[in-house]
């Protein structure tokens, strides 16, 4: 067997080999961290996603060794595949990073600001987007979208007022069942998840549109407004299924459990189960199983994303790899909340992700002991 052809990469000035065919955005989530740029719509377990929200952007500034020529716009990343040679700039791109401050703009122009009351706030994609690359202030004059309320089912809510058109529930719908069903009706700012995911609501794995969702327009009416995700704890644990992997996330506080996720892994994406398969999980798990004696309880969910479902039980935080302080070209490092910029309780010399656990009040005594230390033998 002929061995798979491999070429050379250069992304944020690291470079890698990887096979031809291989998008520009899967070859930045193998260099990871802060380069592999944001996706909204693109879902690796789901064929054909990508290439509708323009959240990957990149800047192209060389084609190819036989090519050299820069790519004059810049690419959607999750659609664009890489060339030998190529080189590519994403957090070194002034460029791109205007860009995504628009696209995000853009997402949010009909996108309702109800976080405070949206079930999917604290483990949103597009919140995490707009702190991360958003602007302070829309320049949006007209009325936002609205939509006649929506319910599919008994276990599912759609707002379609926060959708933001990514696709990925249609192909969820569509690759999940045998039927094919319309998916997003009308053009523009009419168009609007329909029929489809309701004449698939029999289907045993529909939930899992939920789960698919980067934003609150799709969300689990047995778990509404019952409570904060970030005052749950998730615990990962499996039970013997015989329609899914039964390989979940129990998101509990004390011994009830609010609510039955799939497990995620650290794009955000449904985690493969332990057989290697997409960890799919069937509508029974989710929605009728929410006693602790259902299941086998593995353990705490360790999370180390730049979340604040973290907030108190993270194990370890996520830490940029040595070589991104050198190639971020004096781009600022993001922590979970950097806190030194935003508040001036915390002292500028605690290192919050050196804190093993939670920080405590002990933790800036002992700092602010030692400083004045410092400073009266100074
Ligand atoms: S409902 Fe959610 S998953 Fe479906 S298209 Fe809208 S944002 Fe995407
Ligand atoms: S993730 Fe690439 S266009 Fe949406």
């Amino acid at each position: 067997m002929s061995e798979q052809q491999l070429f050379k990469v250069t992304i944020d000035n690291i470079t890698i080999e990887v096979p031809a065919g291989t998008t520009i955005l899967n070859a930045a989530r193998q260099i990871g961290g802060d380069v592999a740029p944001p996706a909204m719509c693109y879902y690796s377990k789901l064929q054909n996603s990508g290439g509708k929200c323009r959240t990957c952007l990149v800047e192209v500034s060389k084609g190819s060794d036989k090519d050299p020529r820069p790519m004059p716009k810049l690419v959607a990343s999750c659609r664009t595949t890489v060339m030998d040679g190529m080189e590519v700039k994403n957090i070194t791109s002034q460029k791109t990073i205007d860009a995504r401050k628009g696209v995000v703009e853009m997402l949010l122009i009909n996108h309702p600001l109800d976080c405070p009351i949206c079930d999917q706030a604290g483990e949103c994609d597009l919140q995490d987007l707009s702190y991360n690359h958003g602007k302070g202030g829309t320049r949006y004059d007209f009325n936002r979208r609205t939509f006649e309320k929506h319910t599919l089912g008994p276990h599912i809510q759609l707002h379609m007022t926060r959708c933001i058109l990514c696709y990925r529930c249609v192909f969820t719908a569509d690759q999940l069942t045998n039927k094919r069903e319309h998916g997003i009706l009308d053009r523009g700012d009419h168009s609007q998840i329909s029929t489809y995911i309701e004449q698939n609501l029999d289907n045993d794995f529909i939930g899992n549109v939920i789960d698919v969702c980067p934003v609150g327009a799709l969300t689990d009416r047995t778990f509404r407004f019952k409570n904060r995700v970030w005052f749950t704890k998730p615990v990962d644990a499996h039970r013997d299924c015989p329609k899914c992997c039964g390989e979940v996330r129990l998101w509990m506080r004390g011994d009830e459990v609010f609510r039955v996720t799939a497990r995620k892994d650290q794009w955000g994406e449904i985690a493969n189960a332990s057989d290697g398969k997409t960890g799919w999980i069937c509508d029974e798990c989710r929605f009728e199983k929410k006693e602790t004696k259902d299941w086998v309880i593995e353990g705490t969910t360790k999370v180390n994303r730049q979340s604040v479902i973290s907030a108190n039980k993270y194990i370890g935080v996520l830490k940029p790899p040595e070589f991104m302080q050198e190639v971020m070209d004096g781009v600022k490092q993001r922590y979970m909340l950097d806190i030194h910029n935003v508040s001036e309780v915390n002292e500028p010399e605690i290192r919050l992700d050196l804190i093993e656990g939670p920080a405590h009040s002990e933790d800036f005594e002992i700092a602010d002991k030692e400083r004045k230390e410092k400073e009266n033998n100074k």
